[in-house]
């Protein structure tokens, strides 16, 4: 999705703000553009593409600004083209704006603002901001009363950044449904919608929140509410060293992610398992473990992967918690009736903490008033913010746009929830004890798997042109059935269906023949044997079958094609381990392909539009 960076100091601005959007390139875009100011001059440039087509255009061009704002654009209304590019600007280009959102009622605004003689040149949304500001400074606003009263106008969400050649000592901010943040540095401040942009800078960050506006300075902010109340605001020292956000000697973000799992689960684990006790500590629950244990219901929300662990979150927490627990598509939530009670607890589960449908459905939930739990990997995040309480992944940034460590360590959290949960309930100790060993030997399991790498290129070697993939699991693997084959879909771009194993008579079936390659998640559990069933009918209509099945499993190898072999754990916590091999096998058919598997075509890491 888009992404802003800006800055106001002494230095060129150019190569910061640069630098700070080839950072947030993992969140997809489209195009980029960057304006500065220095004294009374400014300029613009904008490309379609990538942020280095941006940096070459600016190489012949003297750069000597030290205020600056730069995006990188996710096309939403309008094609991507250098026109839709932002920065946009007013009819005298001395007012530039930069805007992450959705203006909601943009039309009835263009056509008033048209109507009054203004000239559109772009077919965005975000164009309509300059030039309201623009008319609120006729009036004889300043700079930040304009930019306020120009947003108390808008509906819809907005991260934006202002700069005025008529105020050339100041960037103004506001922030409402999307993110933004400020860094703050020594005689310095940088602005960007995604922490990872400016860490290289300062370590010293302030969160705004929604219906927040500020008149940032190099050496100085002031923010406010845009109904014109005063705040101050906290500062935070965010620890996280660059090299976390570096690929770190890896091809691809992807691959590197694939392979921190050992460390990101550990990490997720880590300080939590209260090995004597049975149980675990979530501190970010403290004061809400009760009222959690009591729920009538628990309603696991999401979106895309996240839903996925959603769902695996559901098989553990009705295994053990014994509460009965739905899930729902966070997306879906808002658009019908949902019956929702205060004795009912949601826990959204959310990578970036910054979905859109996830934020929506998070506050209707708030507003019937159920208990509203976070899973978040992104440390204040807008999700970790607004819920009552939460636990944090703590897997790191995750930069390629599929998600894969974040994935494992959500399943490591709900485990640890459900632990929790289960101990107060009906769970003994000796059994929370045994699940707590098992846990802890799982980083050792994920790094042997992670030696298959090789093998599973090969396997990869004979899929590159294959068209179509059926991915089949029951019980606790039926979810990493749908999340297997969504990372094929989302960077190889081939067509993957998940489905229960056990569906597959009842109408995929019909698809199968020597062309249809069908994976089969099946470890030796409890449902090992019907699963053996269904390999045998793809075998029985001459379909190709990859399978995951257990180390100690010899029986499988002569009826499949060909074998992955993982190390066996307790059924809750087999998905963590049989869902890498599937993380690989899509990573390496997508490199064969020769496609960007870090930044998929139409795909954006954050999806910050409902
Ligand atoms: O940041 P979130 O976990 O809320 O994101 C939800 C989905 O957009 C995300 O999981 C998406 O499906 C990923 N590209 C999956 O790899």
């Amino acid at each position: 999705m888009c992404g802003i960076v800006g800055y106001i100091g002494e230095k060129k601005c150019a190569p910061i703000i640069l630098e700070g959007l080839k950072r947030l390139e993992y969140r997809g875009y489209d195009s980029a553009g960057i304006s500065f100011l220095n004294g009374n001059s400014s300029g613009v440039v904008k490309s379609v593409g990538k942020v280095s087509m941006l940096e070459e255009k600016l190489e012949n061009q003297s750069l000597d600004y030290s205020i600056g704002i730069g995006h990188t654009r996710w096309a939403t209304h309008g094609v991507p083209n250098e026109v839709n590019a932002h920065p946009h600007f007013n009819t005298d280009k001395s007012i530039y704006v930069i805007h992450n959102g959705i203006i909601e009622n943009y039309q009835p605004i263009r056509k008033r603002l048209k109507a009054e003689g203004v000239e559109f040149v772009s077919d965005t949304d975000s164009e309509v901001l300059p030039h309201l500001i623009d008319g609120f400074i006729k009036k004889g606003m300043s700079l930040f009363e304009a930019v306020r009263y120009s947003l108390n106008e808008v509906q819809g969400t907005y991260g934006v950044a202002v700069i005025s050649i008529n105020e050339p000592d100041k960037i103004i901010v506001a922030k409402k449904g999307s993110p933004l943040v400020l860094g703050l540095g020594v005689g310095e401040t940088f602005i960007a919608s995604d922490v990872n942009a400016l860490i290289a800078h300062t370590s010293r960050i302030v969160y705004f929140e929604d219906n927040e506006i500020a008149e940032v300075y190099k050496d100085r902010f002031y923010a406010k509410t845009i109904t014109d109340e005063k705040i101050e605001k906290e500062i935070i020292e965010v620890k996280m060293a660059l090299d976390e956000i570096d690929k770190g000697g890896y091809d691809h973000f992807m691959i590197k992610e694939i392979m921190e799992q050992p460390e990101s689960i550990f990490n997720s684990m880590r300080g939590r398992l209260l090995l004597g006790e049975g149980t675990a500590r979530l501190g970010g629950l403290d004061g809400f473990v009760e009222r959690l244990c009591d729920s009538k219901r628990i309603i696991l929300s999401a979106c895309g992967t996240s839903w996925h662990a959603c769902l695996v979150g559901e098989y553990m927490l009705e295994q053990f918690a014994e509460i009965p627990t739905e899930v729902e598509y966070a997306s879906e939530l808002r658009y019908r009736n949902p019956i929702i009670n205060p004795d009912d607890t949601f826990i959204f589960i959310s990578q970036s903490g910054e979905t859109a449908d996830s934020l929506a459905a998070m506050e209707e939930a708030k507003r019937r008033g159920a208990l509203v739990l976070g899973i978040c990997n992104v440390v204040g995040s807008s999700i970790a913010r607004k819920s009552d309480a939460g636990v944090y992944t703590h897997a790191g940034p995750e930069i390629g746009v599929a998600s894969t460590k974040a994935f494992t360590s959500q399943l490591v959290v709900l485990a640890l929830i459900t632990l929790l949960i289960a101990r107060r309930r009906k769970v003994s100790l000796v059994d929370g004890m045994n699940i707590i060993q098992e846990m802890k030997k799982i980083p050792q399991k994920v790094e042997k798997i992670l030696k298959l790498n090789d093998q599973i290129e090969k396997i990869a070697e004979n899929f590159v042109d294959a068209k179509n993939f059926l991915y089949l699991g029951r019980g606790y693997n039926f979810p990493v059935a749908l999340e297997g084959a969504l990372k094929l879909k989302e960077i190889s771009y081939i067509h993957a269906e998940g489905y229960p194993a056990a569906e597959m008579k009842h109408g995929p079936i019909a698809l199968i023949d020597e062309n249809m390659p069908a994976i089969f998640i099946a470890p030796k559990d409890s449902v090992y044997d019907k699963v053996i069933s269904n390999i045998e009918e793809v075998k029985a209509r001459n379909g190709k079958v990859i399978a995951i099945a257990s180390e100690q499993d010899d029986k499988i190898d002569d009826l499949v094609d060909y074998v992955i072999k993982v190390p066996d754990t307790i059924r809750m916590l087999m998905p963590i381990l049989t869902s890498i091999p599937l993380q690989l096998l899509a990573y390496h058919i997508a490199v064969k392909k020769g496609l960007n598997v870090d930044q998929p075509r139409n795909l954006a890491k954050s999806v910050t539009v409902e």
